[in-house]
């Protein structure tokens, strides 16, 4: 795996600062399509908070930016916490003003036979990828409320993937918790659409990032860590440009739902 916590722009597609003057959060910022997101935004000219729970790797992550001249701050917490979650937001209106890019993206994929009863691990899950991703929502979307409303872009982004959609054996809980995301991200489109709150969420493939690293099932580790040395994956770069490109767009587009493959995956 490759980590880049240099500015990295081998997927580049856009150039400038169009994200000047904006201010994102981005959730699961440490490592993987966060910190690529976070690293990528910042480039384009947006103040970023990143949270996770590892706050030596924020620090260095938001180092990296603050010393390519970019504007950064770290908030270290447990998205799963509701309370937390909350002060985060107050904490990024005290230091970096009301947020109006919201990249949801914290997850945990760790996938075993349903009948093996791990069932810590399906609680890990639905606490991170269902709850966690609501408690985001929760504290974040009165600072894209009043950014729509002073006319500003707001967007909320969020980190589903193609599990939402494909029948894969061993995924089941996982795929479930993403499905939850896909569906929840067009019945938000409805309420905040109106509002000029745009509503998207990413349905990546395979991305080298640690996310196989934390599979509990020695078996489905091993097959995820295969998978990622058969083919050429997605970097978290390629992820990061796409959320740069829907938060770019003009006012008035939404870009909902993007599914990024990698060219040699086939399913
Ligand atoms: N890699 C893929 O192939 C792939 C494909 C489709 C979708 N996705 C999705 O992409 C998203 C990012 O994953 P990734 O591939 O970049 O994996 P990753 O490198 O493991 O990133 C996961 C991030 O979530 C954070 N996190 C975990 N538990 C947390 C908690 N309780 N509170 C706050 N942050 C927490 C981690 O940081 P800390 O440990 O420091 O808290 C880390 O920054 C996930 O939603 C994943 O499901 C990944």
């Amino acid at each position: 795996m490759k980590e880049a916590f240099a500015m990295s722009t081998t997927a580049a597609l856009l150039t400038g600062t169009p994200l000047a003057g904006r201010v994102a959060v981005v959730s699961g910022a440490s490592s993987g399509i966060g910190a690529a997101t976070a690293l990528r935004l910042a480039e384009l000219g947006a103040s970023v908070a990143v949270l996770a729970r590892r706050k030596d790797r924020l620090e260095e992550l938001t180092a990296a930016i603050t010393a390519a001249g970019g504007t950064a701050i770290t908030i270290a917490v447990d998205v799963t916490g509701r309370d937390a979650v909350q002060d985060a937001a107050a904490q990024v209106a005290d230091r970096l003003g009301t947020a109006d890019l919201v990249v949801n993206n914290a997850g945990v994929q760790l996938i075993s036979p349903i009948t093996d009863l791990r069932q810590d691990d399906w609680q890990r899950q639905i606490d991170l990828n269902i709850t966690g991703v609501m408690n985001v929502i929760g504290a974040f979307l009165p600072h894209l409320t009043t950014a729509a409303e002073a006319g500003r872009p707001a967007d909320l982004i969020t980190t589903s993937s193609i599990a939402a959609t494909r029948i894969l054996e061993k995924f089941s809980v996982y795929s479930g918790t993403k499905a939850y995301i896909s569906h929840l991200t067009r019945l938000l489109r409805v309420e905040l659409g109106p509002k000029n709150i745009r509503v998207a969420t990413i349905e990546p493939g395979m991305v080298d990032t640690e996310l196989p690293s934390h599979v509990t099932d020695p078996d489905a580790g091993a097959l995820m860590e295969g998978l990622l040395t058969e083919i050429d994956p997605l970097q978290p770069a390629d992820v990061a440009e796409t959320v740069a490109f829907i938060a770019a767009s003009p006012r008035h587009v939404n870009l909902t739902e993007i599914t990024i493959l990698p060219t040699a995956q086939a399913v």
